[in-house]
């Protein structure tokens, strides 16, 4: 009923953990498959071990909106990832390696050390919207992002992901520029800023972050929507997932698969099995045999 394929991996639910959320160590990875996770993303890693930016670098918004994050692509370096992978490849479900780069050498660099260490994809992390030279900086240039899909793509032999940014206004053309990837990810998190009026200076060190949670879902769905019917690549939608109802308006859209990140912090570790209940009921009840008859469904023809 939920088991999807994409770029031939199979997945048992369309349920994948996010990077950058509890995916720094092969440990907690395990332990997020075992409680329901149809794949696993890992955090998003360079050539080099980085500190990130100083404290505070997390605020969680008031009422359930979700999160403001600066971490700062704070991760360990891709040469002392590889026993990570091997620990969450030991889950059984699918890994995906999220690595990001300073230009295409880096990024192809990355994504043929991750095929060494077995992932069974590579996602490029072309979106985080606070790290200097990486990412978003990146993201939002056509012909940069296409380059870089194209030099992995000649690279390695395992699926490239896509990860894009939804802070510009030229997502399509972003997106069609990176036509060459096996899959699409939609969307990183939204840059934005909340103050102390207290202390009268932004809450995080870094002033601006990335936003997450329930606030940005309406803007990852309306990414998924307008890129899945423009480009014919397999879409996986990401952005404020928190109910099993949240995954079904992305499966609308046009997305094959989803990811879920900031709603472990706010429901649970056991989020994915949580969810995952939420869309079989659904799916029992409204007597569809297969959550694939639901992609795309939403989108005017
Ligand atoms: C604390 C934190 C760290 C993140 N780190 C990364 C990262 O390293 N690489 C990346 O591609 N996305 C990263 N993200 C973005 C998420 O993968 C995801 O795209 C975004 O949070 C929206 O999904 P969500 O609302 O389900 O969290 C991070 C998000 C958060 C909250």
């Amino acid at each position: 009923m939920l088991y999807v394929e994409i770029n031939g991996i199979g997945f048992h639910n369309p349920l994948i953990l996010a990077s950058g959320i509890l995916d720094e160590s092969g440990d907690t990875m395990k332990r997020i498959a075992s409680l329901g996770a149809g794949g696993l993303v890992t955090k998003s890693v360079g050539i080099k071990e980085r500190q990130g930016y100083p404290n505070p670098v997390i605020y969680e918004l008031p009422n359930g909106m979700g999160l403001l994050n600066a971490i700062g692509l704070a991760n360990p370096g891709i040469d002392s990832f590889e026993e990570e992978i091997h620990l969450a490849l030991d889950s059984g479900v699918p890994v995906i390696g999220s690595i990001f780069g300073a230009d295409e050498e880096e990024f192809a660099y990355l994504a043929k050390k991750m095929e060494e260490y077995g992932v069974n994809a590579v996602e490029l992390n072309l979106s985080c919207p606070h790290a200097k030279g990486y990412g978003m900086e990146i993201g939002v240039d056509p012909d940069l992002v296409e380059s870089i899909v194209k030099e992995v793509k000649g690279r390695v032999n395992i699926p490239v992901w896509a990860k894009l940014t939804p802070n510009t206004h030229r997502i399509v053309e972003i997106a069609k520029s990176a036509e060459n990837a096996d899959a699409l990810v939609l969307i990183n998190t939204v840059k934005g800023m909340v103050i102390d009026v207290d202390a009268r200076m932004p809450v995080l060190s870094n002033g601006f972050g990335g936003l997450s949670g329930p606030c940005i879902k309406p803007i990852g769905v309306r990414a998924v929507y307008e890129v899945s019917s423009e480009v014919d690549v397999p879409v996986i939608g990401v952005g404020g997932i928190t109910t099993g109802k949240d995954v079904l308006e992305y499966i609308m859209a046009g997305a094959m698969a989803v990811e879920i990140g900031t709603a472990i912090y706010l429901r649970g570790i056991d989020v994915f099995r949580k969810i995952e209940k939420e869309l079989k009921d659904w799916l029992l009840k409204n007597e569809i045999k297969s959550i694939t008859e639901l992609v795309g469904v939403a989108q005017r023809r």
